[in-house]
Parts: structure tokens; sequence; C-alpha cells
């Protein structure tokens, strides 16, 4: 069978964008993964069953957007994440994740969409997320948080269904 791996390399070379969609990858997203300048990457729908690489903090100048949608990663959100300031789309849904948000997303100032859906999440959404200036679309559903800020609530976007959230319709569970 053909080599399946991604080349490393591709994250030390000089693009715009990058797009691995629908493959059969599987690796894991290597430690170089922060260095690449693009700013936007779309990894979605492939097996890499690893990490979220903390190096990711390392693209704080460049990256826009960035969506690792339905890969199997397997870890918790590494903190660095909150370095991307110029980050609008962060895009991490149906994958492994676990442990809570860490609060240093507080950090990403000019995020507009945040889709944390489908992993195994826990801890609260904090309202250092929820009141994040240009926020406008933060869904959470389908993990296991247990608490949420009650400013969430008015975000234009929001869905926090199927979570472990005393009082809210359409949790993990509880009949409605
Ligand atoms: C928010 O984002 C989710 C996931 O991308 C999408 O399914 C939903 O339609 C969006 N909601 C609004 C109000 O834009």
């Amino acid at each position: 069978m053909a080599d399946s791996n991604v080349p490393n390399k591709l994250f030390d070379k000089y693009l715009d964008a990058i797009f691995i969609n629908h493959n059969r990858f599987q690796f894991e997203l290597p430690d170089n993964f922060g260095n690449s300048p693009v700013s936007v990457i779309v990894v979605a729908n492939n097996k890499f069953r690893g990490c979220v690489p903390a190096s990711l903090g390392n693209m704080l100048r460049t990256l826009n957007e960035i969506i690792l949608m339905e890969n199997g990663l397997r870890s918790c959100l590494p903190p660095e994440i909150g370095l991307l300031k110029e980050l609008t789309v962060f895009d991490v849904s149906f994958n492994e994740l676990m442990g809570s948000l860490p609060e240093t997303i507080a950090g990403m100032v000019k995020v507009e969409q945040l889709n944390v859906a489908h992993n195994m999440l826990s801890g609260s959404a904090p309202a250092s997320i929820c009141k994040l200036p240009r926020l406008d679309n933060f869904t959470f559903s389908y993990n296991f948080f247990t608490g949420e800020a009650p400013m969430c609530l008015s975000l234009p976007g929001f869905d926090d269904r199927r979570n472990c959230l005393p009082s809210r319709p359409a949790q993990r569970l509880l009949a409605q």
C-alpha cells in the first residue's frame, strides 16, 4: 500500500492555506505543525487519533481559521491555543477531546465561531469565553459539561444540548 502519511515538511513550506480532507491519513499531527505560516488550515475527516499539537500557539500572528473536524483527535486542548489572537474560526468538533476548556481561550480576541461539539469535554463553559467581543456562535453540544456561565445563553449562536447541565433542556440522561 502507498505511504499514506502527510510529510511533516508540508508544515515548513511557505503556503497560504492547507486543506487535507477526507483522506485516510493515519498519523499524529507533528510537532512542527505550528511552523506553518498559513492563515487557513482545514484538516477534516481523517484518522489521526493523535493530539492537538501545542505548537499551534506558534501560529499566533498568521492563523485566521482552523478546522480540525472529525479526525479522532484524542487529547486535552492545549492552553497554547489561547495565544491565537488573530483567529476567527476554531472548529475541533467530532473528535475525542477530553478535559476542560482552557481559560486561555479568552485570549482569542477575534474569534467569531467556536465549535467544540461532539467531544468528551467536561467542566464548564466560562464567562471569560462567552464574553469574547466578537463571538457569534459557541457550539458545545454533545459533551459532558456540568456548568455554563449565564451570559453564554445570550450569544447570538449557541448550542449546549446533550451535556450534563442541570436545569437546561435536552441534556443527557434527562427525560424531556
Ligand atoms: C453555529 O455553528 C454550528 C456549527 O458550525 C452550526 O451548525 C449552527 O447552525 C450555527 N448557528 C448559528 C445560529 O449560526
